[in-house]
This record gives C-alpha cells, structure tokens and sequence, in this order.
C-alpha cells in the first residue's frame, strides 16, 4: 500500500498556484490538510479570496488560513499584476463567495497541524516563504514532524525578479535562509525545472477536452496566464511553475534531481535572494537540497490531465 502524503500548501494565488491545489485536492495519493496564503503574487487580501472561490468552486473542502502580509524583514516587492492580473486570478469568473476563512492564522495552522499530525508532514511552499519560516521560529518542535518540504522557488542559473533572484526566494530571502538551512530536506523546484514545463497553445487545446469543472478552470486560467507570460516574457508557452511540486509527490519519476548544497543570498546586494546552489560540489558542505534539473514533460502533462478530470462534471 503506497504511503499518502500529507500535505500543507503555502500559496499566494497566483494561476499556477491554484493548478498546484487542483492537482493535490482530490488525488489518491495526497491528502490536502490545508491551504495557508502569503503575500506574493498580489496581496494577501487578494490571494486568500482566490484561494477560497477555487476551493468553493471545486468543492475543495479544507481550511484556508490567513498568513503574512509581507516578508519578515524588508519591505514586499511589487505584486506580479503583469502576470496574474489586478485580481490575481484573472480569467476565470466564479460565483458569489460564501465559503467562510479560517480563522486561524496560517503560521498558527501550520503549528497545530503539523505537531498534532499522526504522520509527518510534507510542506509544499509556492510562495514566498514567510509563513513557512515564521512557523519554523515559533515553534521549532514541528520540525520533528516534517517530512520534507517540496518547494517552488530558486533558480541555479538564471532569475526572474532579477538576474539572480527568483521571485518567491527573492520576496522573503531572509525567511528563505530560515527554511533551507532548518535541517529537512528541501525539494528545489526551481526556474531552471519549471521553464521546462510550459504550457503551450495545443496543451490548453488538449485540456479543454477534459469536461470536469477542473478542465474548465485550468483552460480559464491559462487562457490569461499564457497570454501575460507571452506579452511580459515573450514566452510562447507559460512556465507553470507551482504544480511541479505536487506533480513530484503523484509520482517522483517524473522530476530528476540532483544533491546541492544551497544557501541563500542575504546581503542585499545585487544577489540579493539567490539561491547559491553548489552544482559541482565546491564547498563540500552539506547536500541541504534536492535541486531538480529535469522534467519527464509527456509524463507531467499526463499528470496535469488525469488529475483534472478527478473533479465533477460540468
Ligand atoms: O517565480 C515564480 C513563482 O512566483 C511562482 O510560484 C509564481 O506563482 C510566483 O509566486
Ligand atoms: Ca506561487
């Protein structure tokens, strides 16, 4: 009998973070303990609101907590509006909104979670990391019970907030520092893994053949998605990058990994939020992270379609 995996997800939705929650919700293998938001791709006000249309529209029934405004250090970065849009979920329309917050804040959540779960947990951050690490500091007992955490984030080669930096690590780069040298396993998804998973024109054709709920949100979104990518990055397919994550925990074959060493940049220089990962093993130190470095793409894509037509029927 496989294990299931518990998971928390730490969000700020954010198209492709929402398709990461679609394809954990109501997969076998995976069971959603909660959903907890950050600020990131727009305000919390606005990625909570998010979160919570997807999970009443799919009738995702876990709790949504509230968590950090901002990082815990210096000032937010800009809302990624050129992407996302003024909502943060632009594209889709959803029903009034009458699935109520918990009202539990997420640092606090994920606390009592994790401590009280009767199986360790797998922490799946893709956002910025503040609430993962405001857990951390608040009560380091959790750690005892975390499985590993499978995040977003980083890049070894090249940035997308800056030439360094990618943009979860670089909103809260002291809160990273906090979660990758915690002592859990770190599984990096990063930009150099998830700019192999682009979400071309025939992959949206292909999904809107799928007539679940879960086909048609997926195509809403990434109607809007792909059109912001190509216009801000010129990319011809958008990089998905959130549901990596959760695509791994379905099925770890289909994301190749290579041990690092990975620190992170905290100086506030021009690196500021770099995740500096040892690829040829200079310093020796201590292999803190599971860098991925290849995407099996026919088989993510397979996964993306059988979990959206787990949902009901249009
Ligand atoms: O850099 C990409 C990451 O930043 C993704 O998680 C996206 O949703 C934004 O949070
Ligand atoms: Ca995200």
């Amino acid at each position: 009998m496989e294990k299931i995996r518990q998971i928390i997800i730490d969000c700020d939705p954010g198209h492709d973070d929402i398709v990461a929650i679609m394809l954990a919700a109501r997969n076998p293998k995976i069971k959603l303990l909660g959903i907890t938001t950050v600020n990131g791709n727009q305000t919390l006000e606005k990625v909570t609101r998010n979160a919570l249309n997807v999970c009443q529209y799919l009738d995702i029934d876990v709790p949504v907590c509230k968590g950090l405004a901002g990082p815990i250090v210096r000032e937010a970065p800009p809302v990624e509006e050129r992407v996302h849009g003024d909502s943060g979920l632009d594209g889709p329309v959803f029903p009034p909104l009458t699935k109520q917050l918990d009202p539990r804040h997420a640092v606090d959540f994920i606390i009592e979670t994790v401590m009280n779960a009767s199986e360790p947990v797998t922490l799946v951050p893709t956002g910025p990391l503040s609430n993962i690490a405001m857990a951390m500091r608040r009560e380091p007992k959790i750690l005892e019970n975390i499985d590993e955490i499978v995040l977003m984030g980083g890049a070894y080669q090249h940035g997308n907030v800056t030439p360094a930096a990618e943009f979860n690590i670089y909103a809260d780069a002291e809160a990273a520092h906090v979660v990758f040298s915690c002592g859990r396993p770190v599984v990096m998804m990063g930009l150099d893994l998830t700019r192999q998973a682009l979400c071309y024109p025939e992959i949206v054709d292909r999904m809107s053949k799928i007539e679940t709920k879960g086909g048609k949100l997926f195509v809403d979104l990434m109607r809007f998605f792909c059109m912001t990518q190509k216009k801000v990055f010129g990319w011809e397919g958008g990089p998905l990058h959130d549901p990596t994550t959760v695509a791994y925990l379905i099925d770890p074959d289909c994301i190749e990994t290579k041990a690092m060493h990975t620190d992170i940049d905290i100086s506030g220089g021009q690196s500021h939020g770099r995740t500096n990962c040892d690829f040829f093993n200079l310093t020796d130190k201590v292999k803190n992270t599971k860098v991925a470095v290849k995407l099996h793409v026919d088989r993510f894509w397979d996964i993306v379609e059988e979990n959206l037509k787990l949902y009901d029927h249009l």
